[in-house]
């Protein structure tokens, strides 16, 4: 049983390296669900925003989900932003099946990536009617993860090396956990 909470800004690769892991696991037999702060979001409640607030109810619902997923034998990983240590710490107390991985990437790489548009639309001047004013790591805060399980730096590694790490991490921390149940 696993729960792995995914922590990082938009466009640093969480949602990539979840799905190639995913892929990875599935190949082997794994049962594996990859819970995207994006897909859930809009599906089911689209109605929260990005304040504190609304971020830290969409990451209690998700977390939820996540750990319902991993009581029933099915890996999960967590994929979104998750800025806030306070909530990252409240999932964590689901027990010591759940793990924090932060995937982290400098802005200037962010910025070059920019796949969505959301750097250059939170970089435009105030007044400008695009602008976005909560952009994690731009002008919201995102808090360093404290103590995080692994870390994943995606402007020094490929996207094969960032997946095949946490694909690496996941069953690594499983063999682990069987070995310590036999014991
Ligand atoms: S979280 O902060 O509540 O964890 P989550 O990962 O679910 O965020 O959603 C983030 C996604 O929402 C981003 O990848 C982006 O596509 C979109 N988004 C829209 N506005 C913002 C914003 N102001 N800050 C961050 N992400 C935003």
């Amino acid at each position: 049983m696993m729960f792995i909470q995914l922590t990082g800004l938009s466009g640093s690769g969480k949602s990539t390296i979840a799905n190639g892991a995913r892929l990875l696991l599935q190949q082997r037999g794994h049962a594996v669900e990859v819970v995207d702060g994006d897909i859930y979001r809009n599906a089911l409640w689209p109605d929260l925003g990005f304040s504190r607030k609304d971020r830290n109810e969409n990451i209690r619902r998700l977390g939820f989900v996540a750990n319902r997923f991993a009581a029933n034998g099915v890996i999960s990983i967590m994929a979104a932003i998750n800025p806030y240590e306070d909530v990252r710490k409240e999932l964590r107390n689901y027990g010591d099946h759940v793990v924090t991985v932060w995937i982290n990437c400098d802005l200037a790489t962010l910025l070059r990536r920019d796949t969505k548009q959301l750097y250059h639309k939170a970089l435009l001047p105030e007044s400008h009617p695009d602008r976005i004013n909560n952009l994690t790591g731009v002008n919201d805060p995102y808090d360093v993860p404290v103590d995080p399980d692994l870390i994943i730096n995606t402007h020094e590694c490929t996207e094969a090396l960032s997946i095949e790490l946490l694909y690496h991490f996941i069953v690594n921390r499983m063999v682990a956990s069987q070995q310590e149940k036999v014991r």
